[in-house]
Parts: structure tokens; C-alpha cells; sequence
């Protein structure tokens, strides 16, 4: 059930395994939403003539059937009217036994099994196999929904801004606030990246529209994580394989939010998916390579990954800034773009020599590497760039 990746595949083989424990050869998955009362299907499996998605109207007394029932309900002709209606795009009668998917006392979704092999009854041992099952599909079912809705509020918050305001620098500020809200280790993160990345744009000599773009691109880059586990950005330890792929789908859930936005900039989408995408296609989530991504997006990618590893982490410290910029040195071009690093060099390089109005890195850390030592990471870097030969003037 945690295996895929995709929430619709995932549906699928929920309801293929509930099949498999009762014994249907017909069944369909669907999730509940109120306001107004529906289900909606996600998976269907065997049935000849399915709708999809297949929608059922429920009134309350419906509701309240489905939500007090205790096990799966064999259906009769006279006991569908119970529990569905049949106002939707799907004749109840096709369905002969429902299982209710309930999490607490709240209902979130709805097994529906049809017919069984040479049309035999459904019997009780398998019924409680089902039964068993259904708690963790009602589980997986919930979430799901949680984590669309959620998107689903964020990305019409967004469009709505759009739409009335034009897109102003504080409103998106606010927006990078919000996002970073969800744990003191992030803070000030998303702020950092856009500031970072339109400065790295600057120094890369793009014009003044590229470069705000930039910076609300970097105030957005990480839009999805507020779908991702709180618990998950405090862990003191390393993520597991599962946590692991939970964050990183907020390039996915992001992209989604994002997607339907009308922005005056367009990359917005791409940065947002691909920002943790690297050079060598070990990124994630696409594994693209460099000339696979557009440099917006290398900047990004470069700026966020600069401000992390100058950040503290719950199962780390952090990192001086000399030592960053080793690093990030050393890991170009395998996983950064050489002129975005470049330019990166150049932005703290001014700020050591007090030649920039704003300062690059404003107040957040100590200058604990001097001009020469900058100068020299640059020698070190164009000398990799020209695959090693030395050019003496
Ligand atoms: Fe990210």
C-alpha cells in the first residue's frame, strides 16, 4: 500500500487485494467528500460498463447509514436504497456488498464489490478478511484526500491572488513565510532561496524581469512541502527510505499547486518540480540531466542547496562558509551549474570586500573565508571547466 508512487496506482491495488480477499471478480474504490455528500471512484475493477470516475449523491440519512455500520453489508434489493442513492451515473443494484472505509467515526470512502465467481455468495470468513483489510485502505484513502485538499486550498489561495492583486514581492513573501512556518529548522528558508537565487541571477548579468522572477521563484520552490508530515523536517535522524520519498514528492505536490496558476513569469511549474534535479541525473524527481532544465531552475536548485548546507539541521550543524563553497566547488559541474556557481563566488566575494550595496548574505554568517580564498575556489572551478589545461597569460 506504501510501495507506489502514484496515488492512483496505489488505489488500484487496494481494491485488487480487497477483491482477492472476498473473492469478487467486480469491485470499485471511492472516496467520500462532503459538501455536498459524494463518492467518487477511484479504481473499478471487472465491471462491464463502469463510468469514470462513477459518482454517487448520498443524502444524510445515507451518511448516517454508512457511518454506523460496523462491518461489510451484504445488499438486497430492498436494502440498497439505505445506503446509496441512485442519482448518481451508477445503478446501485450492480454493487452486492459495501464495506464503508471509516477513520474515527468519520467516513472517507467506500469499498463496493460486485459479483463473485459463478455468482455465489459472499461468505463471512472472507468478509472479515476484508473487514481487516479495509482499515488500512481507509487509512491510505484519508490521506490522500488530506494532502489533495490541502494542495487543492493552497493552489486556489494563489489563483485568487493572481486574480485580484497582480503578483506583489510582500504578498509572495508572505506566501515564503507561510511555507517555512512548518518547523523552526526551516524558518526564514524560502526567504534566503529567492533572495539567493536573484542575486546569483544578477551577477550572471540577466535583466531585471528575469531577476525578480527569481526571486519569487525561490519564494515558491518549495510550495509542496506544506502537504509533508511536520514530524518529518524535526527528525534527528536521517530519513528512511518511506520519509524519504514523502519529501521529495513535494516537488510533485508543489508542481500541482502550482500548475494551475496563472503567473506573470512563466518557469514557475519547472522550478518548483525540478529544483532538486542534478547535472548528473541524481536528482530528483524526474532524474533529469543539466541540459535537461533551463538555468532558472539550476539556480535555484544551486541557491536552495547553498542555503541548506549553511542552515543547521536537526541531525547535523551547520556548515561554515567555507566549507560550503569547497563543497559546492567540488561537487560542479557533477551536480551544479559551473556559471551559476560562478556568480555565487562572485556575490559573497563582494560581500568580503564590502562592494555590495545589499549585502549577499546580510547578516546570517560570519565571513570565515577571505577574497583570496573566494579567488582561488574561481581559479579552481575554470581550471576543471577547461577539462584540466592551464591557460597562462
Ligand atoms: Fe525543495
Amino acid at each position: 500500500m506504501t510501495a507506489e508512487r502514484e496515488f492512483p496506482q496505489t488505489a488500484s491495488a487496494m481494491l485488487s487485494a480487497s477483491l482477492e480477499a472476498s473473492g469478487a471478480r467486480e469491485g470499485a474504490l471511492f472516496t467520500y467528500s462532503d459538501r455536498p455528500s459524494l463518492l467518487t471512484s477511484i479504481a473499478a475493477e471487472g465491471f462491464a460498463l463502469m463510468p469514470e470516475p462513477a459518482v454517487i449523491p448520498l443524502l444524510p440519512k445515507h451518511v448516517h447509514a454508512l457511518t454506523s455500520s460496523r462491518e461489510p453489508l451484504i445488499l438486497d434489493p430492498g436494502s440498497y436504497d439505505l445506503y446509496l442513492s441512485a442519482n448518481g451515473n451508477v445503478a446501485p443494484e450492480l454493487f452486492k456488498c459495501i464495506v464503508p472505509l471509516k477513520v474515527g467515526s468519520k467516513l472517507v470512502g467506500l469499498i463496493a464489490l460486485g459479483r463473485r465467481e459463478g455468482d455465489s455468495l459472499y461468505d463471512p470468513g472472507e468478509l472479515e478478511a476484508l473487514d481487516l483489510l479495509c482499515h488500512y485502505v481507509a487509512l491510505a484513502v484519508h490521506n490522500h484526500s488530506l494532502t489533495q485538499t490541502l494542495a487543492q486550498r493552497v493552489s486556489e489561495n494563489l489563483r485568487l491572488m493572481a486574480s485580484l492583486h497582480g503578483f506583489y514581492d510582500n504578498a509572495l513573501e508572505a506566501f515564503a513565510t507561510a511555507i517555512d512556518v512548518k518547523h523552526v529548522n526551516i524558518h526564514g528558508h524560502s526567504l534566503r532561496v529567492g533572495r539567493y537565487a536573484s542575486a546569483i541571477g544578477e551577477a550572471m548579468g540577466m535583466d531585471p524581469p528575469e531577476v525578480a522572477a527569481l526571486r519569487s521563484a525561490g519564494y515558491l520552490h518549495d510550495i509542496g512541502k506544506v502537504a509533508v508530515d511536520k514530524r518529518l523536517f524535526g527528525k534527528p535522524t536521517s530519513l528512511d527510505a518511506e520519509e524519504f520519498r514523502e519529501m521529495a514528492d513535494h516537488t510533485i505536490v508543489g508542481h500541482q499547486i502550482v500548475s494551475g496558476v496563472q503567473f506573470p513569469w512563466p518557469r514557475i511549474p519547472e522550478i518548483v518540480r525540478w529544483h532538486h534535479e542534478r547535472s548528473d541525473g541524481s536528482g530528483y524527481p524526474d532524474g533529469l540531466l543539466l541540459e535537461d532544465v533551463v538555468m532558472p531552475v539550476r539556480i535555484v536548485g544551486l541557491a536552495d542547496t547553498f542555503d541548506a548546507m549553511t542552515s543547521e539541521r536537526p541531525y547535523r550543524e551547520r556548515l561554515s562558509l567555507g566549507s560550503t563553497l569547497n563543497e559546492i566547488v567540488r561537487l560542479t559541474p557533477q551536480k551544479f551549474d559551473p556559471n551559476a556557481v560562478h556568480a555565487l563566488l562572485l556575490q559573497v566575494r563582494r560581500d568580503t570586500v564590502g562592494s555590495n550595496r545589499t549585502p549577499f548574505l546580510q547578516d546570517r554568517m560570519g565571513g570565515d573565508i577571505a577574497a583570496a580564498d573566494i579567488d582561488q575556489l574561481a581559479a579552481g572551478l575554470q581550471h576543471k571547466m577547461n577539462h584540466g589545461r592551464l591557460y597562462l597569460t
